[in-house]
This record gives C-alpha cells, sequence and structure tokens, in this order.
C-alpha cells in the first residue's frame, strides 16, 4: 500500500512538489517529483540522514551536465562527498565498473551509515545501488534518476544489479533507496529517442490497470513532452502505480509480473537484434509488446481489437515503433523469437506464462499460453 500527497510548493517554481510515499514498514522512503529539485537534494538528504558523508556515482554525460550543481547543493547542506565518474551506457554495468566504484568508496573511509547517490539514468541506479547493497554489507542509498525510464520505472522498487557477459541483470540484490528525488526538468536534455521510450513504460501502468491514466496520457501527450505540469502528474502516477506494486509483492514472488506487460515481446525482440541500440532500444521493444499483447490477447478474444489499435495510435503519436516490421535492418523470423520467449520466460508443462488484457487498463497474468498459438500470431505479424 501506498500514500501519496502534495509536498508544499516550490519557491521558484510555479509547479507543486509531488510525494508518492513507497510503503514497506521500517523501510519506507518518499519519492519526491518537481522541477529543480536536484538543487534541493541536500537539505532533503542532511533531513533524513543527518551527519551522512556520501559518494555521488554518476556517467560522464550526466556528470557534464548536472554534476556540479548536486555537489554544490550537497556542499550547502554540509555533506561531505567524493565524486565517482563512470563512462555512460549500458557496458558500465559490469563487475570492472562495480570494482571500481566499490574501491572508491572504500578508498573515502564512507562507513554504512554514510550513502551512496546515483546520479544518473538506470544503469547509474542499478549499479551504484548494487555497491551500496554490498559494501559494508549494505549502506545507505539515495537515487536522483534523470532519464524518464529512471523516474517511472529503475528508481522505484529496490532491484540493483549488473550485467555479465552471459546476460542481463543475472548479478544483483534487493536494496531499498532511503529516499528518490525526481527532479523533472533534468529530462529537458535528454535525447527525444531516450524520452520516448522512458513513455513507454509510463503507457504501461496506464495499460496494467488505470484505465483513467491512459486516457491523461492520451489528451496530456504533448505536455508530458514538452514539460507542462502534465509531466510531473504523469511521473507521480506512474511512481505510485509501481509503488503499489512493489509493496504488494517486493521481491516479485507473484502479482509484481504484471509489470512485465509487453516485455516477454519486448525482450524476445531486442534479444533477435543482439541488443544492438541502434536498431532497438529497451522502450521501443516495450511499446512493439504492448502493442503485439494486446493484439495477441483480441485474436484470442479476450480483448477489443479497437483496444489494440489504440493503444497502438498513442504509442505512434509518441514517437514509438508499434510493428515488428518497423525494426530497421535484417528481417526476423518467428522462430528466432520463439527463442527469444523460451529464453526470457520459464515454460512450465509445455505452456507458457504470459501477460495478457482483457482491454485498456484490465491486464492479468495467463500461465497456461499455447507456445504454438504465439508462434502462429508472431508468422502473421511478421507479415504486417
Ligand atoms: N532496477 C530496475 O528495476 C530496472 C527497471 C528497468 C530498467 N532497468 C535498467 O535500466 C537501464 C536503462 O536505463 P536508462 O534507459 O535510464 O539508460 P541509461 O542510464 O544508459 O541512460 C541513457 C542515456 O541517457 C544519458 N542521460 C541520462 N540522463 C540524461 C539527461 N538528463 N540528459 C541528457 N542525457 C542523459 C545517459 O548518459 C545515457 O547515455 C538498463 O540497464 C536496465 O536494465 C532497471
Ligand atoms: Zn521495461
Amino acid at each position: 500500500m501506498k500514500r501519496e500527497a502534495a509536498y508544499g510548493a516550490g519557491a521558484r517554481d510555479a509547479a507543486p512538489r509531488r510525494r508518492v510515499v513507497v510503503d514497506l514498514g521500517a523501510r519506507s522512503y518518499d519519492i519526491l517529483i518537481g522541477p529543480g529539485l536536484i538543487d534541493e537534494a541536500g537539505a532533503e538528504i542532511a533531513a533524513r540522514l543527518p551527519g551522512v558523508r556520501a559518494a555521488i556515482v554518476t556517467d560522464e554525460s550526466v556528470g557534464g551536465l548536472y554534476l556540479t550543481r548536486l555537489s554544490v547543493a550537497l556542499r550547502a547542506a554540509g555533506i561531505e562527498h567524493v565524486e565517482i565518474v563512470l563512462p555512460a551506457g549500458e557496458k558500465s554495468k559490469s563487475f570492472d565498473q562495480l570494482t571500481r566504484v566499490v574501491d572508491e568508496i572504500l578508498a573515502a573511509r564512507l562507513e554504512r551509515g554514510d550513502a551512496v547517490i546515483a546520479l544518473g539514468g538506470g544503469v547509474i541506479g542499478d549499479l551504484a545501488g548494487f555497491a551500496s547493497a554490498i559494501v559494508r554489507r549494505g549502506m545507505r542509498f539515495v537515487q536522483l534518476p534523470t532519464t524518464l525510464l529512471a523516474q517511472v520505472d529503475s528508481s522505484v522498487g529496490g532491484k540493483t544489479g549488473i550485467n555479465t557477459p552471459r546476460g542481463k541483470n543475472l548479478v544483483g540484490a534487493f536494496h531499498q533507496p532511503s529516499l528518490v528525488l525526481a527532479d523533472t526538468a533534468l529530462l529537458d536534455t535528454l535525447p527525444p529517442r531516450e524520452f520516448a521510450a522512458g513513455y513507454a513504460e509510463l503507457v504501461k501502468y496506464g495499460l496494467i490497470d488505470r484505465p483513467a491514466f491512459f486516457e491523461m496520457l492520451e489528451t496530456g501527450l504533448d505536455a508530458v513532452f514538452g514539460g507542462g505540469t502534465e509531466r510531473g502528474e504523469a511521473i507521480r502516477v506512474s511512481c505510485e502505480a509501481k509503488a503499489a506494486v512493489v509493496a504488494a509483492d517486493e521481491e516479485e514472488h507473484g502479482s509484481r509480473a504484471l509489470l512485465n506487460l509487453g516485455h516477454t515481446f519486448g525482450h524476445a525482440l531486442e534479444a533477435a537484434v543482439g541488443y544492438d541500440p541502434a536498431r532497438l532500444v529497451h522502450g521501443e521493444g516495450v511499446a512493439i509488446g504492448m502493442v503485439l499483447a494486446h493484439r495477441f490477447s483480441a485474436e484470442l478474444g479476450l480483448c477489443p481489437m479497437e483496444d489494440a489499435d489504440r493503444v497502438a495510435a498513442h504509442l505512434v503519436a509518441a514517437g514509438l515503433p508499434v510493428t515488428i516490421g518497423a525494426i530497421p535492418g535484417a528481417l526476423l523470423t518467428a522462430a528466432e523469437l520463439m527463442r527469444g520467449i523460451a529464453q526470457d520466460k520459464k515454460v512450465q508443462r509445455g505452456q507458457l506464462t504470459f501477460i495478457l488484457t482483457r482491454g485498456i487498463g484490465r491486464a492479468f497474468v495467463a500461465s497456461d499460453v499455447d507456445p504454438q498459438a504465439v508462434e502462429a500470431f508472431l508468422e502473421k505479424e511478421l507479415k504486417r
């Protein structure tokens, strides 16, 4: 369960601060949302973790834009800190970079009660979070997510980790932050393609169980992209949606699976293009995957085809691809996509588990999906 409340009004901004509480008993924490929060990071952190010292972990791109501002804000609140700057990109979620981060935290003589502060997208959040989970058996952790994906998804829920040559996110830990500060104005410098990719995850929450939110996005799309107050509100609703799922199922034993809507098809598409971001980034795979999940549900007679069309129309308006054919480069085959699906999902007694839907906002876990029906469906989709 979660609570949310207005969080006063920003002094410089007309837009209100928003707050979502992730309710995990003694480990509950605030997500604060609004423009300009980076400049208040020192005060917000010091209020919750008095006397804390810190290591800021960031990447070269984000650091170049925002590290000085964060450093000034921390200094103003008397928070001593070191800065650890890594190369940008998914490759940094590695044992090599983890070793480096851990070593620099220890070299700075930070203690268990001190904090690792992640300033960046999901890559930095996952890596810095994992370092904070393992150094001295668990330090404090603060997230300043700087991508839309990180603000609505990866910074909420406590999943941290790195990749190995055998696959993504195979080594990690659940470790909840003490605070998340989502400065919505930082998204103004995000490349448009990254913004759109994060937007797919935001749409996902509407499609799972919040049809009114999906409608709000349909009318508010331009304002969310343009930085209007709708942006903060959309991020708040998304964090609230994810926080509710996390509070109900922190370590993903059951209902947290709904967050995988669109992800079984999406992951299979990402794998089929060899995780080549020039061809497909994660959120684009999710966008196509969500449309496929709706179309497949429609084909099974579960969901009106008009709902699938409506989802596709909205994602197209957001600049996202919605068909497999929209992926540039060599053609994919149903057989290779099925291999990816089999790897992504546990196949139990010959049946697949999928997130299907009865319509917009009515997703459910189906654990008896016939792989042959999926393959036949993909054959047809590949010809669209
Ligand atoms: N822990 C979770 O629950 C969870 C959930 C979803 C995804 N993830 C992970 O998140 C990662 C992807 O995160 P991402 O999409 O944020 O990618 P990312 O962290 O690589 O950021 C994308 C790019 O945008 C740049 N960038 C970030 N913020 C910017 C800003 N404000 N202005 C300009 N440039 C900026 C970064 O330098 C990077 O080049 C993946 O590794 C994925 O596994 C984790
Ligand atoms: Zn995702």
